[in-house]
């Protein structure tokens, strides 16, 4: 019976902890975005099931590189993700396939706080190119 009860107890403080930081941009992005985007390049990028975030950064950034441009194309992409839209290489989407529309996952609001945090944060400035074939952007951003 305390065993049970300390379950229990255990299982409300953990939410509690997750209600109370679901507004950290980082911790929304982990939960809705980090399944499939990594924030590491991996060492086996073949376990891969989409572009790490900073080369999904990296490509925004070179077609909007303001964050007023950035942060309204993606939030828009990731509630109706296209071909037409999409700034990222076709290689991508052939290896990928195209991004499940997020929408019902996440909200607009949390959109915009997770992709200003994208933005910020990615690449980061010691990034030196997709899969070391040394397309530098470093200290360019
Ligand atoms: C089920 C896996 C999955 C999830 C979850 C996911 N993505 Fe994606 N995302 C992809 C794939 C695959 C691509 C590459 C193909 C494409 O661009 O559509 C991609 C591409 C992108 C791009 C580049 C778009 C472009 O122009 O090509 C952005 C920006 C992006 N994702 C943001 C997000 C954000 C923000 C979240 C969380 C709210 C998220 N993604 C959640 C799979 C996912």
């Amino acid at each position: 019976m305390i065993h049970k009860n300390t379950l229990l107890i255990t299982a409300v403080l953990l939410s509690t902890v997750t209600a109370a930081t679901a507004q950290n941009p980082e911790t929304l992005f982990d939960n809705k975005c980090g399944i499939c985007h990594v924030k590491t390049k991996p060492a086996d990028m073949s376990s891969l099931m989409a572009p790490p975030l900073m080369g999904v950064m990296r490509h925004v950034k070179m077609k909007y590189p303001t964050k007023e441009q950035a942060v309204p194309f993606m939030v828009d992409y990731v509630l109706q993700p296209s071909k037409t839209k999409a700034v990222c290489m076709p290689q991508k989407i052939q290896r990928f396939g195209l991004m499940p529309s997020q929408k019902g996952n996440v909200t607009k609001t949390e959109l915009e706080a997770i992709t200003a945090w994208m933005y910020d944060n990615f690449p980061p400035a010691d990034f030196k190119g997709g899969q070391g074939r040394g397309m530098g952007m470093k200290g360019k951003m």
